[in-house]
């Protein structure tokens, strides 16, 4: 197809035509001109392709498809490679379905464990959530199919998503809110990008021209199109004007004629219809010369992937020498969720799956039991949602038989979902009581975790071990027997921490806003970033996980010790199993800036990470790639990241929050941040500018005469010390020269001097 040739062929109705859907998931053909229809589908776990009956919440049937772990889930293998292979799947699968692009993957920052889809996004960590979502796309489009990474941007929390408005200041958004999806574009050119629902600072994110050209396309290089989420259009004209290319699904045709309209008076450039044609027009061609028509869509072969996926991801929190269960151990499974798993979540992320396993089922098969021979209480039932102590007698009189208990919990569908948010951090009062019935008659009480974001764990000091299984696709009963029997060596790790509280966490007091108004006043420190920062207690740190094994960090080497913010360096170090069986263990690198008075920032920041596998005994070398960024910090003053030169120490460990090893780097910084000063600057901070401290000295040395002149005067003079005299200095005003030197110094010297000073 050539596009800029269609272009010239295109009627001006048949180009505003082009920019909105045909139906609620195809793009419009242009039969005259070899334009060809595209449709897309949601995402991002797997296929929700729907034929008739279309929405966006999930309520009408799709094909039967294959459930992949959803987005926290996946974040938690810290695994590269696997995401990626979990992408290439959903790739084919969407060639088979003849899609043009995948609606996904889904990555906004986890700001508060209340976000309804939290089990969607993958992490409260933006490096974390933009390098598995690049690994992700990356993986997607080598079948030849595209992405769109969404909700760009700031869309945390579902309470009133179609009309908050995000205030966030411009640090915390670059640092916080836009890294992870700058990290996707740059890394792995998603085909298109989704604009999310709400406001940000005052503009809608579909029409803020800033968010969509400015930084997507001019900062980032953003080569493809951007799409409306469902509905987010609020000013289409605008959103032409901004670079909104897409809107979906279709308005019926009443928003093209007001681009038609808006072109005919003049209000909006054919020039900028133009450019949203091509961009739609490029990723259509793009799809048409990609297709795969002998793709086929193999749901078996994926469900075993969907189940090594779901393995590498479950995290083992807690474990006191209970797990992994042996054959021979006398184990009741207690809870619904063990015949009826929680394994994804509701809206429009919801696969109608081909099929699924539960936990009863596969340790039946695993043990070769039949499931009348197999220790199974209910507990609670989800649909009650209440504490039924019939069925808690029921599973404590069978926990008194067993050796060990294991115990399916977490959150039902109606405690978490796109559209609304969580009220409480809790688990549901059934789930709660049952463990610590149970925890009162057993020893062995393993609590397997169903849910798509933290939870409180009041029982936690009463139970054995906890495995957070997150929200785990449709094979979550096997992965589950796989980790709990020893088959696989858990190796996820938190991609979130989890709070003691609720209370604990840094948005709790301004989440979700008053009315339309989310201020995210807690800025960049969000997640670890604050916890660390108050040195707090969490129940489990960012990074947390356990192993069947034990590994042991040794030799950090960094490449120089010394280097420029434009060089890169490299951080290694030995890992080994020191423990009895192989597994995989999760290095993590954190970068801990200095500490500055000048700028406010995090304890540390994770800034890399690798997943090695280990034998027995077997030691491997994991390195880091550090440069500029990994640094930096962003400087609103120079609109740039900026590294302040100074002494960086770079640490490397188990989690955030066990560090086994570090070392240090001084950097230079090549950048000057420009000061123009005036009557308000402070004498001190010229002070520390060596050019501006020369142009102060013949000031400062009249200043010192008048001075020492009052202090000969005053009896009290003895009273002041060097250290008041440096002090009353270095937080003085320039403008007060006037006040304090004695008739000598006026305003037509202080003009002389800033004159001097800005040179
Ligand atoms: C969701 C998107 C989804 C779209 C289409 C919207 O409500 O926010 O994530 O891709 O619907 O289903």
């Amino acid at each position: 197809m050539n596009v800029k040739e269609i272009i010239k062929q295109l009627t001006l109705e048949e180009k505003a035509g082009l920019c909105s859907g045909a139906d609620f998931w195809r793009t419009k053909a242009v039969e005259r001109l070899g334009v060809p229809q595209m449709m897309v589908s949601d995402g991002p776990h797997g296929l929700r392709k729907q034929s008739d009956e279309a929405d966006h919440l999930g309520v009408n049937e799709s094909i039967k498809a294959v459930c992949f772990p959803t987005g926290v889930t996946v974040a938690s293998s810290f695994d590269k490679d696997l995401i990626r292979v979990m992408g290439e799947t959903i790739g084919k699968e969407c060639q088979a379905e003849n899609l043009g692009v995948v609606l996904g993957p889904a990555m906004n920052i986890k700001r508060s464990p209340l976000c309804g889809r939290n089990f969607e996004y993958f992490s409260e960590d933006p490096y974390l959530s933009g390098t598995m979502a690049a690994s992700q796309i990356n993986g997607i489009q080598s079948q030849g199919v595209g992405t769109s990474i969404k909700h760009f941007v700031a869309n945390n929390q579902e309470h009133r998503r179609m009309s908050s408005n995000s205030v966030i200041d411009e640090r915390t958004l670059r640092e916080i809110y836009l890294e992870g999806f700058e990290i996707a574009v740059k890394e792995a050119k998603p085909w298109t990008v989704m604009c999310s629902y709400n406001v940000l600072n005052g503009v809608y994110a579909s029409e803020n021209k800033r968010l969509l050209t400015e930084i997507l396309r001019d900062e980032w290089g953003f080569d493809g199109f951007v799409v409306s989420d469902w509905g987010a259009v609020n000013d289409r004209v605008e959103g032409v004007k901004a670079g909104m290319d897409l809107e979906m699904p279709s308005s019926f045709g009443v928003n093209d004629q007001k681009i038609i309209d808006a072109v005919k008076s003049g209000a909006l450039s054919e020039d900028d219809l133009d450019r949203t044609v091509e961009d739609i027009l490029t990723i259509v061609d793009r799809y048409q010369s990609n297709r795969k028509p002998e793709s086929v869509f193999d749901r078996d072969a994926d469900h075993e992937i969907a189940r090594k996926v779901a393995t590498e991801s479950m995290v083992l929190l807690k474990n006191a020498e209970v797990l992994p269960l042996s054959k021979d151990d006398k184990v009741a499974f207690i809870g619904e969720f063990a015949k009826k798993p929680r394994f994804q979540g509701g809206g429009s992320s919801h696969i109608n799956t081909h099929k699924t396993s539960n936990a009863v089922e596969s340790a039946c098969k695993y043990l070769g039991l039949s499931q009348d021979e197999f220790l199974y209480a209910s507990g609670y039932s989800v649909a009650e949602d209440s504490i039924n102590q019939k069925l808690i007698d029921e599973a404590v009189d069978m926990a008194k038989q067993a050796d060990k208990v294991v115990i399916f919990a977490g959150l039902p569908d109606a405690y978490e979902s796109e559209g609304y948010d969580r009220t409480h951090m809790r688990l549901p009062e059934s789930h709660d009581a049952l463990i610590e019935a149970i925890a009162q008659v057993n020893e062995h009480v393993v609590v397997v975790l169903h849910n798509g974001s933290p939870v409180e764990m009041p029982w936690i000091d009463k139970v054995s071990a906890v495995l957070e299984a997150y929200l785990a696709g449709q094979s979550v009963g096997q992965a589950t027997v796989d980790i709990l029997y020893g088959e696989v060596n858990p190796s996820g790790r938190l991609a979130e921490t989890f709070p003691k509280r609720l209370e604990d966490n840094p948005s709790y007091l301004f989440y979700v806003g008053e009315k339309d108004t989310v201020e995210y006043r807690e800025g960049v420190f969000v997640g670890y970033r604050y916890y660390d920062a108050k040195n707090m207690d969490v129940l489990f740190p960012f990074g947390h996980g356990l192993s069947y094994t034990s590994f042991e960090y040794k030799d950090i080497n960094v490449s120089t010790s010394k280097m420029s913010d434009q060089e890169t360096m490299t951080v290694s170090v030995r890992v080994t199993n020191t423990g009895e069986c192989k597994g995989k263990e999760v290095v993590q690198c954190y970068v801990v800036p200095p500490k500055s008075l000048d700028v406010i920032r995090s304890v540390k920041e994770l800034k890399g990470f690798e997943k090695v596998e280990l034998e027995v005994g077997e030691s491997k070398t994991v390195e880091f790639t550090l440069d500029k960024r990994s640094f930096a910090y962003f400087n609103t003053t120079i609109n740039d990241w900026y590294v302040p030169s100074g002494d960086y120490e770079i640490v490397v460990g188990k989690s955030s929050r066990d560090i086994q090893l570090s070392s240090h780097v001084a950097i230079e910084s090549t950048v000057e941040i420009p000061m123009v000063c005036t009557a308000n600057t402070l004498i001190g901070d010229l002070l520390q500018v060596p050019e501006k401290a020369k142009v102060l000295e013949p000031f400062m040395q009249e200043m010192e005469k008048v001075f020492q002149g009052e202090e000969n005067d005053d009896i009290a003079a003895e009273a002041i010390t060097k250290e008041m005299k440096e002090a009353m200095f270095r937080y003085m005003p320039l403008r007060n020269f006037i006040s304090f030197g004695n008739g000598q110094f006026g305003h037509d010297d202080l003009d002389v001097l800033l004159k001097a000073l800005n040179n």
